[in-house]
């Protein structure tokens, strides 16, 4: 074995002319502008962060300080983590508008070797990152429905435990309560549970079949989720102003500032995430290098807006150790006596996970598609539908691994996990920015990250922190990270190198 080879192999770039070749060329619909990409954006970010998260962010919990009414000050911090590697996916999706988002730019800059592996911690962040969504839409819907206990029957509003939660969260529960776990789940042939979260599966298999009609349909649909989603925070904040007493405001700074600051940063991180997924529909953007940046910042500055006018009214409502943990805004307008609106409340949180399930699903099919043909995974895997003209077969494979995946994986891990492929997806942009910026100085970049190279570097400085903070501190997540990266190496060593060799030979390329 040639060691000089292999690595002159795997440190192979594409180049960007190359790439805007490849993306010219390609079969998907041209038919995003810059509103639809903002719906993408919104409906990637606003979701489970800030409808569920935002209570334990303000709290803490036994393990962790929180940020008391001081989460304002972590939700700004939180978004200047993101305003750093926004800016640096604005620069490289608008110099580069192809599919495949951080593993394209990763391939222009760093080798097919880190791009596959930043691909597959990709995955991370939108497959695996959606099984935490599904399973919150899943409590969310089944909330939904005690709604109406008065009209749907009784099988459907108390459907039974085990087709409502994985076998972990079962598992769990009979820990906590002293259940015996015979007596809630049923077993095949006396050994194997059975326990599948019936909602979750069910949105997937809705959202996958939406996903295969059509991109355009499907951020129809979800511009009428973010709407509703939307509606629903700006009138919380507008009826809950008129509840605000000042004085709950007092004292502002949690007991231990700096590590409840920090905390709450770290857990309200989740609520940013997503903001990139616009960058993985490049290909179907009328105009990339125009919208792509608009469309990023955009996003990132209207969700911080209204996460911070949220976490005021919130902490203004209602005393700090009397904040929900689960579902706090509800919870605010159930504790000034407007049952109602926190039943509409729950509705726009349906719209909100829905659409995050969406675009993670639109954003994972958009990534396998651009590793598929760069010749890594099957080729029969990117086939493109011949009536909707989407990635059909990839966008089931997607589908069918957050439900596979649903049904084993604890979603503390997962929604740990999506963080570790975030922050890492977030390093590498700031680098990729750094190493264009040498290699192809003269390549027309519609837009550029001011003060380059100090604020990439700092980007990179603020994620690194993160992450080994995380790492740190996770031990359990962190060891399946560390397993998934090893994995990936794997099929890399075993499938994709010698695919992309073979492919080379068949085209005559040394
Ligand atoms: N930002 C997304 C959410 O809060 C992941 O659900």
């Amino acid at each position: 074995m040639d060691l000089k080879q292999i690595s002159r192999n795997i440190l192979k770039k594409r180049s960007i002319d190359d790439l805007i070749q490849t993306s010219k060329k390609s079969e998907l619909k041209k038919t995003l502008n810059v509103f639809d990409l903002i719906v993408i954006g919104i409906g990637a970010v606003v979701g489970t962060g800030i409808f569920a998260i935002i209570g334990a962010a303000i709290t803490g919990n036994a393990e962790s300080a929180g940020a008391g009414h001081a989460i304002v000050i972590s939700m700004v911090l939180a978004a200047i983590a993101c305003v750093v590697p926004a800016l640096c996916y604005s620069e490289i999706a608008s110099m580069i508008p192809v599919a495949g988002s951080a593993y394209t730019y990763t391939y222009a800059t760093m080798g097919e070797f880190m791009a596959w592996m930043v691909g597959w911690i990709l995955m991370l962040e939108y497959a695996i990152g959606n099984i935490t969504v599904a399973s919150a839409w899943s409590g969310y819907f089944m909330q939904f429905l005690k709604g109406f206990k008065h009209c749907l029957p009784d099988f459907i509003v108390n459907i039974p435990i085990w087709l409502r939660y994985d076998y972990k969260a079962i598992y769990t529960m009979c820990d906590k309560y002293g259940w015996d776990i015979h007596d809630k789940i049923p077993f095949l042939f006396d050994k194997i549970p059975v326990a599948v979260n019936m909602p979750a599966v069910l949105i997937v298999l809705v959202l996958t079949l939406l996903l295969i009609k059509g991109v355009k349909e499907s951020t129809r649909v979800a511009s009428i989720m973010v709407g509703v989603n939307l509606f629903m925070i700006l009138s919380f904040v507008i009826i809950g102003s008129h509840y605000v007493k000042p004085e709950n405001w007092h004292p502002f700074l949690p007991v231990d500032p700096v590590s409840g600051i920090l905390m709450g940063t770290f857990t309200i991180f989740f609520a940013y995430i997503g903001f990139d997924a616009i960058s993985t529909a490049a290909e179907e953007t009328e105009k990339p290098q125009r919208d792509l940046p608009v469309a990023i910042i955009g996003t990132l500055i209207i969700c911080t807006i209204l996460y911070v006018a949220v976490a005021l009214v919130l902490t203004g409502i209602v005393p700090i150790h009397q904040i929900d943990g689960m579902a706090p805004i509800a919870h605010a307008m159930k504790f000034v006596g407007k049952d109602w609106f926190a039943g509409l409340i729950s509705v726009g949180a349906l719209c909100a996970l829905t659409t995050v399930l969406l675009v993670y699903q639109l954003g994972t099919t958009r990534i396998l598609y651009a590793i598929s043909r760069d010749k890594f995974l099957p080729r029969s895997w990117r086939m493109i539908h011949k009536k909707f003209r989407t990635p059909h077969v990839m966008t089931w494979i997607s589908g069918i691994v957050v439900i596979v995946c649903g049904l084993f994986m604890d979603l503390k891990i997962s929604a740990d996990l999506c963080n570790y492929g975030t922050f890492t997806s977030f390093v590498i942009i700031c680098i990729a920015v750094l190493i264009l910026r040498k290699t192809n100085p003269d390549t027309n970049r519609p837009f550029k990250v001011p003060f380059s190279p100090y604020l990439p570097i700092i980007g990179i400085a603020i994620c690194l922190v993160l992450i080994f903070f995380s790492l740190n501190t996770l031990k359990t997540s962190s060891n399946y990270f560390i397993i998934w990266l090893a994995v990936g190496f794997l099929i890399y060593a075993l499938y994709g190198y010698r695919q992309k060799r073979l492919d080379e030979k068949r085209r005559g390329i040394s």
